[in-house]
């Protein structure tokens, strides 16, 4: 058993492996070096000899413990046929949703226009440096997902005003969603990936009143749907106000925590194995700055289960050599 999934499925404290969302992006040359001359990020998520390159890119670098796929949450809206593009300095900008075309597709179809992301997976996990490590396959949840679909870019700090006009068609668009994540997951698994992670980046814009319907059961669907599939599930619900309560209705294999979350109080109500939580702006302070941090996180969870990850994805401007300074000291931990 690889590292990461002796941390997950034997709970294993003895060992804090190491892998970073994000890690494979903008804060390494040669990452920017492809991007430059491949301006259409969907058509670079899909070209599975550049996004196996750019997936081993920080392999190559730095002892992670984990490869995760370059790919992206937004890749599911597109293979339902939904328009997705990626705007320099704004972000992802999608089509007008359509209940009807997308509750058209066929699942033949959705993974035809994917195809290529599981090629990717394949090439990743067959590779020799993932040797002793995990292949980390991911979806956005079901939550994020919509809000992408319609509300058709990021939402800032909140959700429009209007968001929840219509409830019935939410929940019909929500059901779809969550079929073709299912199939999403499926051929990620079929194809190598062997841990899912379940980024839901809005979970934070909801009223608690909302939150079930929208957050703990569709996320508990697809956490049981992947335990079926004999791999572990890590779920990432940024900014939720409470993980305790997420984890007991989700019951998730492993939780990614935000940087705004005591890590101290997670300890304490938390059983089950914790991954994240380090601020990524520690990443552009100095070495004895990032020493002191990354510590404080392997000490708290010294006897906890715990993956060394970041609270949110790298961050562009970081410098890849506080990055193998990092890893070094989680390693020497
Ligand atoms: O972590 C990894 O290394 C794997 C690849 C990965 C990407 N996106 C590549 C990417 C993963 C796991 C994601 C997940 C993702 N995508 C999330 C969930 C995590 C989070 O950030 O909250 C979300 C919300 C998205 C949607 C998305 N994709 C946004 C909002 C943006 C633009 C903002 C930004 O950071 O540029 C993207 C673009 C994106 N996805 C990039 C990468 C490397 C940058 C593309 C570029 O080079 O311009």
């Amino acid at each position: 058993m690889t590292p990461l999934n002796k941390v997950i499925v034997n709970k294993d404290t003895s060992i804090n492996p190491i892998w970073i969302m994000r890690q494979a992006g903008r804060y390494l040359p040669e990452f920017r070096e492809i991007r430059s001359k491949n301006t259409d990020f969907i058509k670079l998520c899909l070209n599975p000899t550049l996004s196996t390159e750019i997936t081993l890119q920080p392999l190559r670098r730095f002892d992670f413990d984990a490869a995760i796929i370059f790919s992206d949450i937004l890749m599911l809206p597109y293979g339902l046929k939904q328009k997705v593009e990626f705007k320099k300095n704004f972000g992802p900008i999608l089509g007008k949703l359509n209940l009807e075309e997308i509750s058209g597709v066929k699942e033949t179809d959705f993974t035809k226009r994917v195809q290529e992301i599981y090629e990717a997976i394949k090439n990743v996990s067959n590779n020799d440096i993932l040797k002793d490590k995990s292949t980390i396959g991911f979806v956005g949840a079901p939550w994020t997902i919509l809000v992408y679909m319609i509300n058709q870019q990021s939402p800032k700090k909140q959700l429009k005003k209007n968001f929840f006009r219509d409830e019935n068609l939410i929940n019909k668009i929500l059901i779809v969603i969550e079929k073709f994540l299912k199939i999403h997951i499926k051929n990620q698994i079929d194809n190598g990936a062997n841990a899912i992670q379940i980024f839901d980046s809005w979970a934070g814009l909801l009223e608690n009143k909302d939150i079930p319907n929208y957050i703990y059961n569709p996320t508990l669907n697809l956490v049981k749907f992947v335990q079926s599939l004999n791999t572990p599930v890590i779920c990432f619900p940024r900014n939720i106000k409470d993980y305790k309560k997420y984890c007991d209705f989700v019951k998730p294999d492993a939780i990614c925590i935000d940087y705004e979350v005591d890590p101290f109080t997670i300890r304490k109500k938390i059983k089950i194995p914790v991954q994240g939580g380090m601020d990524p702006k520690v990443l552009l302070s100095d070495k004895e700055t990032i020493k002191k941090e990354a510590k404080k996180y392997l000490d708290i969870f010294k006897d906890h289960p715990y993956i060394f990850n970041l609270g949110h994805g790298v961050l562009p401007e970081t410098d890849p050599n506080m990055m193998d300074y990092l890893v070094k000291t989680v390693k020497d931990y």
